[in-house]
């Protein structure tokens, strides 16, 4: 593990890591035990993750952990979620506080349950002070939701004639987004071997690398996150330039 992480090179980290942490329920159900012991060994792995990009000077992760569709589950599994959110974030806060990690979340606030929007409002207020990583939580969370509703505000605002519709560019959309704080991010990975997604920043994921591993989230450590970041900085990002433009552009001038 040390020998991966050497590897990485500490000067070409992506600013910003979106991660869609799947497979929980697989990977209890392989083990012959309920779905919900998934989720709760998945928050072992966050806590793994977090801190591996707190030692890595990683300025922001996002982590997908409760899509907009996930409220259509079963209500006990919804239930189980919600409960161990609320318990993680209690639990977890103060290692946070101390670890200079700021917490925020993305995603439709005012649908989560009570206790769960108190104790995120807490620890979002006891850490926003701090500026180290910036963990993000997806919760309630549908990309497509956030950009109609940023759409809603634009035509508000043009309505009402404090915008001009000539106006609205990316930027001033981008604004209007739940993550019009953090930049978007150049690394998106996604657990357990689905290929898709799934209604998740769809926008802010124009020019991310995608990186699809089959490890269900529970199983997903330290040294697995190295690997993403090696094949991230294997990869050239060409943004609709050629290669040969690139690598021109690479060469530092002397
Ligand atoms: C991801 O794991 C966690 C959430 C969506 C909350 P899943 O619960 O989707 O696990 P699988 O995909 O069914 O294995
Ligand atoms: C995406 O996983 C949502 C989260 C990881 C929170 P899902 O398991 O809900 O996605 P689908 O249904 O397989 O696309
Ligand atoms: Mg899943």
């Amino acid at each position: 593990m040390t020998d991966l992480l050497a590897q990485v090179d500490r000067n070409r980290l992506p600013q910003h890591i979106a991660i869609i942490m799947d497979g929980n329920g697989r990977w209890a159900r392989d083990r012959g035990e309920d779905r919900v012991y998934g989720h709760y060994e998945g928050v072992v792995s966050v806590r793994e993750i977090v801190d591996a990009c707190g030692e890595l000077g990683v300025g922001y992760l996002t982590l997908y952990a409760f899509s907009a569709e996930n409220w259509n589950r079963p209500k006990a599994e919804v239930d189980a979620l919600m409960e161990l959110l609320v318990n993680t974030i209690r639990k977890e806060v103060d290692d946070l506080k101390k670890n200079n990690v700021r917490l925020h979340v993305i995603g439709d606030f005012a649908s989560l349950p009570e206790m769960a929007q108190k104790e995120m409002g807490e620890g979002m207020e006891m850490t926003a002070m701090n500026t180290g990583l910036n963990l993000i939580l997806a919760l309630s969370y549908s990309s497509r939701q956030e950009i109609v509703m940023a759409a809603r505000k634009l035509a508000e605002m043009a309505t009402n004639g404090t915008l001009k519709p000539e106006d609205i560019t990316d930027e001033v959309f981008h604004r209007c987004l739940d993550t019009a704080l953090f930049p978007d991010p150049e690394l998106m990975i996604r657990t357990s071997g689905e290929n898709r997604i799934s209604n998740f920043l769809l926008y802010q994921l124009a020019y991310s690398e995608l990186y699809f591993t089959p490890v269900h989230w529970p199983d997903f450590r330290k040294h697995n996150l190295y690997e993403a970041l090696l094949d991230y900085q294997r990869r050239e990002r060409r943004f609709g330039k050629t290669s040969e433009q690139i690598q021109k552009n690479n060469i530092p001038n002397v």
